[in-house]
């Protein structure tokens, strides 16, 4: 780690320590996808616990969250839920949706959580049927963020909000000549809701346990 990353992963860890105590099921989720060898690109602990504030004070009642991995998003956001609320989420790779689908019970919102396994664009159609959502995670391969953007928008109604995880990538979206799969990915889905004049977006840089990168937040306003 640099300097700088040292510096923001010690402030991450003290105010996880003061405001994130020890919880059972979400320190289990987190430990069953490394020993299920899944990649270590979940939300953070404190990003976590963001976005289960957005869905609460938002007052989201259906959850669509687009890249499940293990599931450890899922909870935080499941969680604010209320008893008649739901949240479907999407994985492509069987083994993580296994581990999801495990975590999520465990942690006792397994009636909650529905994870649908295949390609997103495969899946969102079948999804028309059970719209509207009111909050939209989008969370998978980078590539396809313009492509889930618009998904997103066809299964929302106006009030909806949609997160997209990973737009800032070190401070790489800014070079237009990139041809990072990622970078390239987050400035199309921000050049897409620049020009969508039925969202209300921004984006807000994040530093911490996983280094700098950044949420794109927009509301559905048309
Ligand atoms: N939201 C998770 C992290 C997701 S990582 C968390 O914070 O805990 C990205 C996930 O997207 C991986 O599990 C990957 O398998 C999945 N993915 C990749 N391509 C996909 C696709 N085309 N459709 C659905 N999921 C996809
Ligand atoms: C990657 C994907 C993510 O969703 C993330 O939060 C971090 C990294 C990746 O594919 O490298
Ligand atoms: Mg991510």
């Amino acid at each position: 780690m640099t300097q700088p990353e040292r510096v923001w992963d010690a402030a991450d860890t003290y105010a996880a320590e003061q405001l994130l105590p020890p919880d059972a099921a979400l320190d289990a989720a987190m430990a069953n996808n490394a020993a299920a060898g899944l990649p270590n690109i979940a939300v953070s602990p404190l990003q976590g616990k963001l976005l289960q504030l957005i869905v609460g004070i938002h007052g989201a009642r259906r959850v669509l969250e687009i890249g499940t991995l293990g599931g450890y998003s899922t909870l935080w956001l499941a969680r604010a839920l209320p008893a008649d609320g739901r949240i479907v989420t999407v994985e492509v790779d069987p083994h993580h949706a296994d581990t999801a689908r495990a975590n999520l019970e465990r942690a006792g919102v397994g009636d909650r959580a529905e994870v649908l396994v295949g390609a997103a664009l495969d899946v969102l159609p079948g999804l028309l049927d059970g719209a509207p959502f009111d909050f939209v995670f989008i969370d998978a391969d980078k590539p396809n963020n313009a492509a889930y953007l618009a998904w997103a928008l066809r299964l929302t109604r106006r009030g909806a909000v949609i997160v997209v995880d990973n737009v800032v990538r070190r401070g790489r979206v800014a070079d237009a000549g990139s041809e990072d799969p990622g970078v390239r990915g987050a400035r199309a889905v921000i050049e897409a809701v620049s020009a969508e004049p039925r969202l209300l977006p921004t984006v807000v840089q994040t530093v911490g346990s996983k280094g700098h990168d950044g949420f794109l937040l927009a509301r559905v306003v048309g």
